[in-house]
């Protein structure tokens, strides 16, 4: 359903509209689709490991140095820029539908791999759990977010990292609706993997990294 011709028509006209336009639309959406209910608490067990950290560059600076990672959703490049900057990575896959605003700096690094497509057709192309982490940041819809968690969390290597920029509920007017926090707190209390990291910032729009258990 995120990959078809309908739904990249729907993320072409997204980037085209001005954003007045697109406040219209979304409290026009607020007004007939009332917000979800609470989501799921998170079990205490899977938080205890959990490190508060002040923002999403000190995430980046307890990563592992090197390894092959993937950033879901890239925009002009800015966090890709602090990747390849701090964590050094081997690889870094970058998935969106469209690079025309990202820095040419980014695009043309070395160790830099473009996929120019929707985040589920690029992770579904392939079953390996080949990445050392990912950071999602693509569509922040709740049926896109639990997409793109089915498509990732088999991806991500035993021990390895799902990091989800805008863990937040947000049903403010003018500035959309994010599903992520519902969505991420459904696959905690379904799946168990523990919370490694929290991340704040000063738009309180937070940065989680969730560990695939080893084995
Ligand atoms: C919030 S921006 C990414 C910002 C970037 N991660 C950063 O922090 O600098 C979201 C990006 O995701 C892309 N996007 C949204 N839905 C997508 C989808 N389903 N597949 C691929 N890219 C998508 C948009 O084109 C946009 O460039």
């Amino acid at each position: 359903m995120t990959a078809g011709p309908a739904y990249r028509a729907q993320l072409a006209l997204r980037r085209l509209l001005p954003e007045r336009v697109k406040m219209v639309g979304r409290l026009a959406r607020l007004a007939f689709q009332p917000p979800p209910p609470p989501a799921p608490a998170i079990p205490q067990p899977q938080l205890e490991g959990c490190v508060l950290l002040t923002d999403r560059g000190e995430l980046l600076r307890r990563l592992p140095k090197g390894g092959r990672v993937c950033e879901l959703g890239t925009y002009r490049g800015d966090f890709a820029r602090l990747i390849l900057d701090i964590v050094q990575p081997d690889e870094l896959h970058l998935v969106d539908v469209s690079f025309a605003l990202c820095a040419p700096d980014v695009l043309g690094h070395p160790v830099v791999r473009r996929h120019e497509t929707t985040t589920t057709g690029y992770l579904g192309a392939s079953a390996a759990a080949d990445f050392d982490w990912i950071y999602v940041d693509a569509d922040h819809g709740y049926a896109a977010v639990v997409a793109d968690i089915a498509a990732a969390k088999g991806r991500v290597k035993p021990g390895g990292l799902l990091v989800f920029n805008d863990f937040a509920r947000i049903v403010r007017p003018g500035f959309g609706v994010f599903g992520v926090h519902q969505a991420v707190c459904e696959f905690l209390a379904a799946e168990g993997w523990p919370v490694a990291y929290l991340s704040l910032g000063g738009e309180a729009l937070y940065d989680i990294a969730l560990r695939r258990p080893a084995g």
